[in-house]
């Protein structure tokens, strides 16, 4: 079935509707799988993703997953951060076991000592020194930016230069990029897998292009955890762009100026949503939804901070640090009866299970924007298994992010911007 469309004449639907007999459910594959090999997978291969702070990478080694690929982090005497797969070329011990030199880290088994891009810089035991230079631990490139690590997973003679963003443009003097990771909130924190969510990172990104939630999980459900004024029901137009989707949001308020709010999601994983409190006029910041497998996935971010002008911090129910039924009970103790008392984007998320069956859902005309980014998501996957290039991912070209999401008020009359961000779309 057409996503935004509902099959009328499916009779298990529409008349007897008993759970007895439904269909078996599927989940679409192409979206939510993201290991090697997979549709989904190698178009986000083609991009750098975030996966860690920078200052994560220590001399103490640690594992990290992404993309369904388990890898160990660390950075070296001289300040290179090296991600490397695992197994030891040799005899296959952890490098989680190794220990960080100078130039690179050694095996603990026999000493091989390994630099940030697999180069084999020692074997004690060997003495031909021309089989240790053949040989390579595998590894992935790290660019080090923004307070954040990034790794390119995809085919070397594909690699993208690293991006530019809009965000960075006409920095004053007292403004400057910060970086976050997404640790605490409405997603999480994961029990076990800490600063991440625990189900497909799918379900989290259908959220960005999901204005019309925010009137009911965040208000009619709950009361308001959002400013009063993200409680009225918009009237939204969603398009697509060159290389995503946005949400044009209008809010009419009782009198003023009319509330515009963008929303935006560019392929694969990035996502522009400004920030939820009336205060926060201006251009949106960036993130990433990364997956770490198919089941988890942790979100990081880059924010434009002005020193001279700060934004006051909200006061509002969502982004306090214990919010919900109980104020001060932390996130990850929460029972199911407080899950019950207080919903959030996570139960709304996690309650679809750790992947979603598509099969079962029912897309409404709210839902098109979700409906235009999976689309959009699959003709890029699509694209990138014939053997071509996804948008922003030439080889050793620096792909330009422009931001389009961001609050403004609207004249009331006219429709111009009197304050904060309205992209031209
Ligand atoms: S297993 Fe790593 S050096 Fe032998
Ligand atoms: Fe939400």
């Amino acid at each position: 079935m057409a996503e935004a469309e509902i099959d009328q004449t499916d009779e298990h639907q529409y008349f007897e509707g008993r759970a007895y007999g439904r269909p078996t459910p599927t989940t679409d594959e192409e979206l939510v799988r993201v290991g090697p090999g997979t549709k989904g997978g190698e178009l986000l291969r083609r991009y750098w993703q975030p996966f860690a702070l920078a200052d994560e990478a220590t001399s103490k080694p640690q594992h990290v997953s992404v993309l369904d690929e388990c890898l160990v982090l660390y950075r070296d005497g001289d300040g290179n951060p090296g991600l490397l797969y695992p197994r030891c070329m040799h005899r296959g011990t952890d490098l989680i076991y190794g220990k960080v030199e100078q130039t690179g880290i050694r095996c603990c088994y026999h000493g091989w000592v390994f630099d940030s891009q697999g180069h084999c810089l020692e074997i004690p035991t060997e003495t031909n020194e021309k089989l240790r230079q053949r040989i390579r631990q595998p590894w992935y490139p790290v660019m080090e930016k923004f307070g954040l690590l990034f790794t390119y997973m995809g085919p070397p003679e594909l690699q993208p230069g690293f991006p530019t963003f809009s965000l960075e443009d006409d920095l004053g003097e007292s403004e400057r990029i910060v970086s976050y990771r997404s640790d605490s909130g409405p997603n999480g924190p994961h029990p076990k897998l800490s600063a991440a969510s625990d189900y497909n990172w799918w379900q989290m990104y259908d959220n960005w292009m999901d204005p019309f939630h925010v009137c009911v999980l965040h208000y009619s459900i709950n009361g308001p955890q959002f400013s009063p004024s993200l409680g009225i029901l918009p009237e939204v137009d969603f398009r697509e762009t060159a290389d995503g989707v946005i949400s044009i949001q209008k809010r009419v308020r009782a009198e003023g100026p009319v509330q515009q709010r963008i929303s935006q999601v560019i392929m694969p994983n990035m996502n522009c949503t400004a920030g939820v409190t009336d205060e926060e006029l201006g251009v949106a910041g960036i993130g990433w939804t990364v997956p770490i497998d198919d089941t988890s996935y942790v979100m990081f971010g880059l924010v434009r901070i002005d020193r001279e002008n700060p934004v006051s911090p909200p006061d509002i129910p969502m982004l306090q640090d214990h919010w919900g039924p109980d104020h001060g009970k932390p996130f990850a103790e929460w029972t199911l009866e407080d899950h019950q008392q207080w919903q959030t984007d996570y139960v709304a998320q996690k309650g679809q299970g750790d992947i979603t069956s598509h099969s079962e859902e029912h897309l409404m005309a709210g839902d098109k924007g979700t409906a235009l980014s999976r689309r959009f998501f699959r003709r890029q996957a699509e694209l990138v298994a014939s053997g071509q290039q996804p948008i922003g991912a030439t080889p050793n070209v620096s792909y330009r992010v422009e931001i389009l999401g961001g609050n403004a008020l609207l004249d009331r009359e006219t429709g111009e911007c009197v304050a904060g961000y309205a992209a031209t779309t």
